[in-house]
């Protein structure tokens, strides 16, 4: 029975763990991470810096004086240089850094005493050369979908230590050499590795600000929290997101789902980033289902040059019912979605196709709608998508109409009539409102004030490839 339930449990969440194919795709390649390095190299140098090195004191038995009392304290850091780092992708685990001949410098005081009475102190200048630094960083998906990293396996050796004594006598020199020199590179090297987990762990901050559910407008919202971690292959990080509209607090899932796409290899900007055609659909979903598209023509949107007016006259041209029925009146029309666009994305070319309804209204002089005709309408538009700032953004063009008769109210007509008017007020009334709409564009995945350069665009099949460099300032 257990085994049962056990099963069917199993079985219900088999399709889930499948189906969590991403949207959006994010490449970091090996130029992005050398970038990270150089900020990161920038933070953990100021991290060293913080190192402090506790007081050291014992006593020791030196011939043939007897037993010297020592301390050395206030130790502080002057000078702090990692003049060679790498960084290693290790596929399928983690990122791997290496400092090599790294150097420290510092100061303090030392003093003794022995022979029961007579004392001595000065200062102490101390440089470690060859210190060498290795650490593996881990990048996991954390609780809400955004990186973390953590280090592992860390690993601090100090080369050589040079201890030079200012003040005191000379035989002390060679007495403290030997075990003093080692009591601070122990010290050192125990320091080391905390402050790289610290200076490692700083960065998840900075990564707890990718934006995962980032509002659009007042209709919707796109979710960018990672589908699963992050995959390390030998020439990048891959991250997998989800990158999918939804209706403002209101997530519903729309009747389709992610189809896999890969990335191409390409290397030459810092961060590539895929928007499937997917994405695109589920906003296409969320507006339709939110009644965000659709539109009221009335006479004022239309140029005041244009012949066409939104009257029974105009419309008693084509329509002469109209005209006798309704006379000297305005009118208005309703344009609506009646399902939701389908985009398609093919190699250079982003095309929309929508069905919607145009229903006709003559306003009475008491406002009264009364309903005239309504026409089906199926348009085809070319999207030209570009990145503004931090956004992807786009306008569109009319390719072509196709309007057939729905219902009519007054009586036959031939439908045909009314193409140019209708293709007149797509061109100058509706496209217009989208395109100011589609300007706005929405927010592209981004983790603190990150700046695109010199980002392109391409068009592939099924989905959208963003190139780019980046900054962060601040
Ligand atoms: C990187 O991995 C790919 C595919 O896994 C492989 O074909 C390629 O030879 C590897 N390159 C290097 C430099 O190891
Ligand atoms: C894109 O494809 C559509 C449909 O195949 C076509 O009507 C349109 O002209 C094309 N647009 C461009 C810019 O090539
Ligand atoms: C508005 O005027 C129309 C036409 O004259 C009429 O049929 C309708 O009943 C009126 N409606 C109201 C609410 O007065
Ligand atoms: C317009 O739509 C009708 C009905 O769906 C179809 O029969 C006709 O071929 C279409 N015309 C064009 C030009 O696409």
């Amino acid at each position: 029975m257990l085994l049962r339930c056990w099963l069917a449990l199993l079985v219900a969440l088999i399709p889930a763990a499948l189906s969590t194919n991403p949207g959006v795709k994010v490449k970091l390649t090996e130029k992005g991470i050398e970038y990270g390095k150089l900020l990161g190299m920038a933070a953990l140098q100021t991290r060293l810096k913080s190192i402090k090195v506790p007081d050291i004191s014992g006593s020791q038995s030196v011939s043939p004086i007897g037993k010297v009392q020592y301390s050395l304290t206030n130790m502080q850091i002057t000078n702090i240089g990692l003049p060679k780092s790498e960084v290693d992708l290790v596929p399928g685990s983690a990122v791997k850094l290496s400092i090599g001949d790294a150097y420290i410098s510092l100061n303090g005081h030392w003093r003794v005493k022995y022979l029961r009475f007579i004392k001595d102190s000065g200062s102490f200048d101390l440089n470690v050369n060859g210190l060498a630094i290795t650490t593996g960083i881990a990048i996991k998906s954390d609780e809400t979908g955004r990186p973390a990293v953590s280090s592992v396996n860390c690993a601090a050796t100090v080369g050589s230590a040079k201890i030079k004594f200012h003040g005191g006598a000379s035989w002390l020199y060679n007495l403290f050499e030997k075990f003093v020199d080692k009591a601070l590179r122990n010290a050192l090297q125990k320091q080391i590795c905390p402050l790289v987990a610290d200076a490692v762990s700083d960065l998840n901050p900075h990564l707890k600000t990718l934006n995962v559910l980032a509002k659009v407008d007042q209709y919707a919202e796109i979710e960018y929290s990672m589908v699963s971690s992050p995959i390390i292959s030998n020439s990048s990080i891959d991250l997998s997101l989800k990158g999918e509209f939804y209706n403002i607090g209101r997530h519903q899932e729309p009747p389709f789902s992610p189809k896999d796409f890969s990335l191409p290899p390409q290397i030459n900007n810092m961060l590539y980033i895929g928007m499937s055609v997917f994405t695109a659909n589920s906003a296409a979903f969320v507006y339709n289902n939110a009644g965000a598209l659709s539109l009221y023509i009335t006479d004022d949107m239309i140029p005041k040059g244009s012949p066409f007016r939104l009257n029974t006259r105009t419309f008693g041209v084509f329509i002469p019912q109209i005209a006798q029925k309704f006379p000297g009146l305005m009118m208005k029309l309703l344009v609506k979605t009646v399902k939701n666009p389908i985009i398609t994305f093919e190699p250079n070319n982003v095309t929309i196709q929508a069905t919607a309804t145009v229903t006709a209204y003559a306003i009475q002089p008491n406002s009264t709608l009364s309903p005239l005709f309504v026409l089906n309408l199926e348009t085809s538009v070319s999207a030209n998508v570009f990145v503004s700032g931090m956004r992807l953004a786009g306008s569109v063009t009319l390719n072509n109409m196709n309007l057939t008769l729905g219902t009519s109210y007054v009586g036959q007509f031939q439908v045909s009539s009314l193409d140019n008017m209708l293709q007149m007020l797509l061109k100058v009334v509706v496209i217009p409102k989208l395109n100011a709409q589609l300007g706005k564009g929405y927010p592209l995945p981004t983790i603190g004030k990150m700046k695109l350069v010199n980002a392109q665009l391409q068009v592939l099949k099924d989905y959208m490839l963003i190139g780019t460099d980046v900054q962060f300032t601040g």
